[in-house]
């Protein structure tokens, strides 16, 4: 079992690896891959669910999506992202939520999209032993207040803001932090200046790990960031499939004899 000061042991010493996962298959194969930690990502909302932000996505489907990929993995770490508005307007009710994931859906630590309002709510859940991974640079629920997904910290002032904020949920207790499309010197900046690993997503190499979405991974995905890059095509793989199996419906090739058994003993129904 991957536990967060594995994560904190392994940086610096060999390259952090994350993807996220969503559900139980996809969940053991990334495991079974070796992956370093699972993240149950609230992009469950716009990969999964069908929404163009993730904005819509509630504690209870991240809650369902985290017990399904828990239940699945032996090895990794399993993260669950707190959706928008989950954490941070009432102190009480973030800790309630953040806690649920732990108790009853099986993660071992929670990650909050971070700004200044999260420092403090991270040093009460670290204090309450609530494991936090904190996010800088593009938070995606913050697409009203950017007016889209841009680039973060480019430059030299929302850069040090990023840097101090990263100090700050260092101090806090976060055991990583998710660095996400902000120039690759901006992050290799933040990894010299925090203890904390750094886990990079279209940040460049110098991050002390790298994530990604397992559909833009494995190209299952109909549209992916440029950051991303697709190791395999299972999209055309899936797409061969079902075509091959509605010809074969409509063809008569399925389903053949071995698909069904009679019953003995039924002659006449009627
Ligand atoms: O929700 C998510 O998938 C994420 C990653 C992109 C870091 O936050």
């Amino acid at each position: 079992m991957v536990t967060v000061r594995d994560v904190r042991a392994k940086a610096g010493e060999e390259p952090i690896t994350m993807l996220t996962a969503y559900d139980a298959p996809t969940a053991s194969i990334v495991d079974d891959a070796g992956v370093d930690m699972i993240l149950v990502g609230d992009s469950v909302g716009n990969v999964v669910l069908g929404y163009d932000t993730t904005i819509p996505v509630d504690v209870e489907d991240v809650a369902r999506h985290v017990g399904a990929v828990s239940r699945a993995t032996d090895d990794a770490l399993v993260v669950a992202d707190m959706p928008f508005l989950s954490y941070g307007v009432d102190e009480t009710d973030s800790l309630e939520n953040a806690g649920r994931m732990l108790k009853e859906e099986g993660a071992d630590a929670v990650k909050l999209e971070s700004g200044p309002h999260t420092v403090g709510l991270t040093e009460k859940m670290v204090q309450l032993g609530i494991p936090v991974q904190a996010h800088l640079g593009l938070t995606p629920q913050h697409v009203n207040q950017y007016g889209g997904f841009p680039r973060q910290g480019t430059d030299t002032e929302s850069a040090e803001r990023i840097v101090d904020l990263a100090k700050a949920h260092d101090d806090a207790g976060a055991f990583s932090l998710v660095l996400e499309h902000v120039p690759s010197n901006v992050a290799a900046a933040v990894t010299e200046a925090v203890d904390m690993p750094t886990i990079g997503i279209g940040a460049g190499p110098d991050c002390d790990g790298q994530v990604l979405v397992f559909h833009d991974v494995v190209g299952l995905s109909e549209w992916s960031p440029s950051f991303s890059k697709q190791f395999g095509d299972v999209r055309s793989e899936m797409e061969d499939a079902v075509d091959g199996y509605v010809s074969a419906v409509e063809g008569g090739q399925f389903p053949e004899p071995q698909h069904s058994q009679e019953a003995d003993g039924i002659d006449d129904l009627d």
